[in-house]
């Protein structure tokens, strides 16, 4: 590079000049002065010079290295997004991933067939209930509602009304962290949980096992799938259950074929969308190919699959009741929620927790201002003064604005993770609102 050359010929260039000085000095000054021989004057002369030299050397070193990692953090325009006031952070950021074609299993528990075959039968069996009138598929509709049931919160058995939105079961599979306060670590371990629930199945697990017995076909499918003379049991129904739901994958959506090479996928908006996505800090918590960073698929695995939430004061809170129930509260995490999946998210309305929100745009406008921090509107932005009773400080935020164009372009980018087999089960209201 050019200027590593003219630092060198600096350095040099020094070291020349200090050289003629030294040589000077002792031949016309401190040579007479002190009556040296020509022996001892070479002798002073090489004494003096290794250290001009080596104070050069010392000097041109120091500045290349400083230069190098100078050169190293020089900014590079990459981009002027004029709409966007928010932070850009260009460096360090992670590459887009598409969804795996195969969900993770356990290594003791490989799939096959015939687990796969049982653990469908299984799941759309109201032989699971206490009365016979309820599968796992009343609730986990895996044509319609993306895999969920379209309802506010669960309806169980003699129509118990639950106190939790009902989520996909699609994708479930790369979860690390299961229900909405992330209770359950696996799918083996979250499966029993509907079946004994008094207001979901409200079956007794040991009678269930039991009913499975007497019927010779489920002995039979329970033997193909775990070896001759296996005896069912909760162990292995509960896996076969995690088995089958491994299946339900949707690695077809835009989203992924964009990520393919099919740049046109995905319409101008959702590409706006999915750079808004990035920018406003969506990203920092619906991370990786599964859009949660309580994903078995996360960067930075071991990181916290659970936030705060809502984490900032808003009307939204009272309005949609977001504090009424406390997540993880009963394992001392009160407040505390599992990130979850946005896979699929257009046709999993209504949204949150307690299902209180109706429409995609909403949910967008509210995660953007509760849990990133932004303003939602197009008009001034006042600056906000928050008094922490707790700390005992004064915090002063003047939110950067986000649009309603841009939250729109963000909503349209969540829809491009709808898999293109369930999105012939759109509705009318899902597919307003895009370009
Ligand atoms: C009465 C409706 C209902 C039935 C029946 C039901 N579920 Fe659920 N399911 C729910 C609700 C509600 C939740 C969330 C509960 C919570 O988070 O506390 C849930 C959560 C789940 C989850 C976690 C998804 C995630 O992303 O966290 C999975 C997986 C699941 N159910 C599978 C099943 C299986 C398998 C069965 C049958 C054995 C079943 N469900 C039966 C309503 C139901
Ligand atoms: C600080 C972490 C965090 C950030 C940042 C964040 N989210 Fe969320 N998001 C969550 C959590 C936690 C939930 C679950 C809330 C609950 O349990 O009701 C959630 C829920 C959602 C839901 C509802 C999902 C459903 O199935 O009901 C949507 C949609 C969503 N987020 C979109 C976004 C968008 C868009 C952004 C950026 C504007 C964003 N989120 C930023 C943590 C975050």
């Amino acid at each position: 590079m050019f200027e590593d050359h003219l630092l060198l010929a600096t350095g040099v260039g020094a070291i020349a000049v200090g050289l003629v000085a030294a040589i000077l000095i002792v031949w016309r000054d401190l040579g007479p002065v002190a009556r040296l021989s020509s022996i001892q004057r070479v002798a002073l002369v090489v004494a003096l010079a290794g250290g001009v030299i080596a104070f050069g050397l010392k000097l041109t070193v120091i500045e290349t290295l400083s230069h190098t990692g100078r050169d190293h953090l020089a900014p590079v325009l990459v981009g002027v997004d004029r709409s966007d006031p928010g932070p850009v952070i260009e460096v360090g950021r992670p590459a887009w991933q598409a969804l795996p074609a195969v969900a993770p299993a356990p290594a003791d528990d490989p799939s096959t067939p015939a687990k796969v075959a049982l653990g469908r039968r299984l799941f759309f069996d109201p032989v699971l209930s206490r009365d016979g009138s309820l599968s796992c598929a009343s609730c986990h509709d895996l044509e319609r509602a993306g895999g969920a049931d379209g309802r506010p919160t669960a309806v169980g058995i003699d129509g118990a009304i639950g106190t939790r939105n009902t989520p996909a079961v699609w994708n479930a599979a790369f979860q690390a962290r299961l229900f909405w306060d992330g209770r359950a670590r696996s799918l083996e371990e979250q499966a029993l949980g509907p079946i004994a629930n008094p207001i979901e199945m409200g079956a007794d697990l040991d009678e269930v096992i039991a009913r499975l017995g007497r019927d010779p076909t489920y002995v039979a499918a329970f033997e193909a799938a775990y070896g001759p003379g296996t005896a069912i049991d909760a162990d292995r129904l509960a896996r076969a259950l995690a088995a089958f739901e491994r299946t339900l994958i949707t690695p077809d959506a835009p989203f992924d074929r964009f990520l393919a090479g099919d740049t046109a996928a995905l319409t101008p908006q959702q590409i706006r969308g999915m750079s808004l996505f990035e920018t406003v800090g969506c990203i920092v918590c619906h991370a990786g190919p599964g859009f949660s960073r309580a994903s078995l698929l996360a960067p930075e695995a071991g990181s916290s699959g659970f936030r705060l939430f809502p984490s900032l004061a808003s009307p939204y809170a009272a309005r949609y009741r977001l504090t009424d129930d406390l997540g993880a509260a009963k394992t001392g995490r009160a407040g505390l929620w599992r990130i979850p999946s946005l896979r699929n998210v257009e046709l999993t309305a209504p949204y949150f927790h307690n299902g209180s929100v109706a429409d995609l745009t909403e949910a967008v406008r509210i995660m953007a201002t509760v849990q990133a921090g932004r303003v939602v509107g197009d008009g001034p932005v006042a600056t906000q003064v928050e008094w922490s009773p707790e700390t005992k400080r004064l915090t002063r935020r003047t939110p950067s604005p986000l649009t309603e164009t841009e939250v729109a372009d963000i909503a349209a980018f969540l829809k491009s993770l709808t898999s293109d087999r369930l999105a012939g089960h759109r509705t009318a209201a899902t597919l307003a609102g895009t370009d």
